[in-house]
């Protein structure tokens, strides 16, 4: 697996430390919301796995995690196929405050739509945690209240992202080897 890697673009200390930052300034806005009030982070799978392991543990509020299945990426693509919604959104979403939880921003499409169907939902406030977001026009246009990296547009894998289903357990974010992708 290390052999594939052709560099590192994110170290896993570089990771841990904004992490960190990031469940400080999550936590200090949630600090507006009252004891009654329900916080529901929502990660979406599979690729936020290790990202909302970490972020969650930084957290230190009352907090429901309800995941969402969303596809995007069939098989050894590198390029979003649509996104679809597998096996629906989780139940009792109205007037939660949610945070979406992703690994990475790149056509926006999988946040816009989950956005927009948890509001629809009756959701009382949705915000938005990315660990990555890609330099490219159509990913900043996209709302995204928290950005952990903005990184060039290149296919990354590690810490949860995944090529053709491999490399999520990379502890860095890195690019592969042109002939490791087909
Ligand atoms: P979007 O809907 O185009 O923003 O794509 C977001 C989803 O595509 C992410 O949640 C990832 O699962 C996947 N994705 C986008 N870029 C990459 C990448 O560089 N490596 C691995 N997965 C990616
Ligand atoms: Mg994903």
């Amino acid at each position: 697996m290390l052999d594939d890697i052709e560099r590192i673009l994110v170290t896993r200390e570089q990771i841990a430390r904004r992490v960190a930052e990031l469940g400080q300034q999550i936590s200090r806005d949630l600090n507006r919301l009252r004891d009654e009030d329900e916080f529901v982070m929502i990660p979406v799978l599979t690729g936020s796995i290790i990202f909302v392991a970490d972020l969650m543990r930084q957290i230190p509020k009352k907090v429901r995690i309800s995941v969402v299945t969303v596809s995007s990426y069939p098989g050894p693509a590198t390029s979003s196929k649509g996104v679809e919604i597998i096996g629906g959104l989780p139940d009792d979403l109205a007037d939660r405050y949610i945070l979406i939880v992703d690994d990475i921003l790149d056509s926006g499409s999988t946040i816009q739509i989950l956005r927009k169907a948890l509001l629809d939902r009756g959701a009382r406030s949705v915000r938005v945690c990315v660990l990555l977001r890609k330099d490219i026009p159509e990913a900043k246009e996209v709302k995204c209240e928290y950005v952990g990296f903005d990184i060039p547009n290149e296919f990354v894998v590690g810490y949860g992202l995944d090529y053709d289903h491999y490399y999520r357990n990379l502890p860095d974010v890195a690019v592969l080897k042109k002939d490791v992708m087909r």
